[in-house]
């Protein structure tokens, strides 16, 4: 398209009159703005009219085509086995893609996955990896590669040549007021997730108190509109919506989240949700990719990896190819970094946990300096939260609700207010939550 016929205004003009845009003029938009040529303003102002005029499913798998072709694409065409991914939107205490890919790759199925830092209150699986001494999260395409192919997963960052109009949107959203609109927010998780290749994705919408979108009606729109764009672009994809009004698991914060993943992957079969959810999102990654016949057979497989310990000697033997020290995954409390001080936070009264707010426990991790206030900021691996009660479950007065791991004993306590604030204990009964909605 030449300069002529190309006028950035008139595009503006018809998303904020309500029409649908040409997938040509998409096309040429982002190409545009990738390189410079299109101002932020121009986009800024696309952006806005995409938010309140939303874009019909067809229209976001152009844009997010054309944001995927903004940078490199990976193939693994080659390689001896299928490949599958899982995206989550993001939560507290969701460490669950630290021991999927190594139990999926144990199952047969190669898992290439490219993670995020943590956004605001949210961990990312990118930080957590790096509390591993060692571990490098920076390989580039060759590397990656060679990761996969000998271990069968690897877990590595965005590399400045991934969809790099993605980045460059999504700081510009960030500051306009445009990150909450399903079609972009499809366009920028599934540009990554389709460049880097993987032929299944399965994706965890979280829903709730600790997550991104807070009720079940608009989770249900996001994942609906994930599953149009990614089977659009010829993926097999599943999407499940699931419960982050308490955070996953028994712990919050990076280290912490490394030693509950190892957990995990030693078979250990008590429940508090992480391990459950995992499996129910490993299940449609070995059925989609074709290496089990249907759910029954597919759970089996992956009971068996995690019991045989070969899921977790994969995971060893991705943090070893990575750098890594790979003695984590026997001794996790002799290789993560600890933090100085843990205070127990008690029960102020008996009863029954009636909720137990995933928000509020991820400010505190937060605050701890387990996340970043700007995205220049360092993080704390060591400090965070461990043993969570978790709602529905029966408590004592004075029995530790959670244990605060912290710089000093003064950080700690500092936040016990805050602590008791995300609880409620009642006279009871709670049901326990149903993890997947
Ligand atoms: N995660 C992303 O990668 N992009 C969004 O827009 C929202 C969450």
């Amino acid at each position: 398209m030449n300069d002529d016929d190309f006028v950035p205004q008139w595009i503006i003009e018809r998303k904020r009159d309500g029409a649908a845009l040409d997938e040509a003029d998409i096309r040429e938009w982002i190409a545009r703005y990738a390189d410079g040529r299109l101002p932020d303003y121009q986009m800024a102002a696309l952006a806005m009219a995409i938010y309140f005029r939303g874009m019909s499913p067809e229209e976001t798998l152009a844009l997010t085509d054309a944001m995927m072709r903004s940078g490199d694409t990976l193939s693994w065409d080659g390689l001896a086995r299928p490949t599958a991914d899982k995206h989550s939107t993001g939560g507290i205490g969701d460490k669950l893609s630290i021991p999927l890919a190594p139990l999926v790759a144990a199952c047969g199925v190669a898992v290439p996955m490219i993670s995020g830092r943590g956004l605001g209150i949210t961990g990312g699986t990118l930080d957590k990896l790096e509390s591993i001494p060692g571990y490098d999260t920076h390989l580039d395409n060759a590397r990656f590669r060679a990761v996969v192919d000998a271990v069968g997963c690897s877990i590595i960052g965005q590399t400045d040549r991934l969809a790099p109009a993605d980045r460059k949107l999504y700081a510009l959203r960030d500051v306009t007021g445009t990150v909450p609109s399903i079609p972009l927010i499809t366009a920028s998780i599934l540009s990554k997730k389709l460049a880097e290749g993987a032929a299944t994705l399965v994706f965890d919408v979280k829903c709730g108190a600790g997550a991104f979108m807070k009720t079940p009606a608009d989770a249900r729109a996001l994942a609906d509109s994930l599953l149009a764009v990614a089977r659009g672009a010829g993926r097999h994809a599943e999407a499940l919506v699931t419960a982050m009004d308490q955070p996953l698991g028994r712990t919050a914060g990076n280290a912490l989240e490394i030693a509950e993943s190892v957990e995990i992957l030693r078979g250990d079969p008590a429940d508090d949700g992480a391990r459950e959810l995992t499996l129910r999102l490993a299940v449609p990654m070995l059925t989609l990719s074709g290496v089990s016949p249907d759910e029954a057979s597919a759970r089996a497989l992956l009971e068996k990896k995690l019991a045989s310990g070969a899921a977790l000697e994969t995971f060893a033997r991705m943090v070893e190819a990575q750098g890594g020290d790979p003695r984590v995954a026997e001794a996790p409390e002799k290789v993560l970094p600890q933090a100085p001080a843990v205070v127990e936070v008690p029960a102020p009264r008996g009863g029954v946990l009636a909720r137990v707010d995933a928000d509020g426990i991820g400010r505190v991790v937060l605050l701890l300096g387990g996340g970043r206030r700007a995205v220049t900021d360092t993080i704390d691996p060591s400090v965070g939260v461990s043993c969570l009660s978790k709602v529905g479950e029966e408590i004592e007065q004075g029995e530790p609700l959670l244990r605060i791991h912290a710089r000093t004993r003064a950080e700690a306590e500092a936040l016990v207010p805050q602590v008791l604030a995300a609880h409620e204990i009642v006279d009871g009964p709670v049901a326990a939550p149903a993890l997947v909605l």
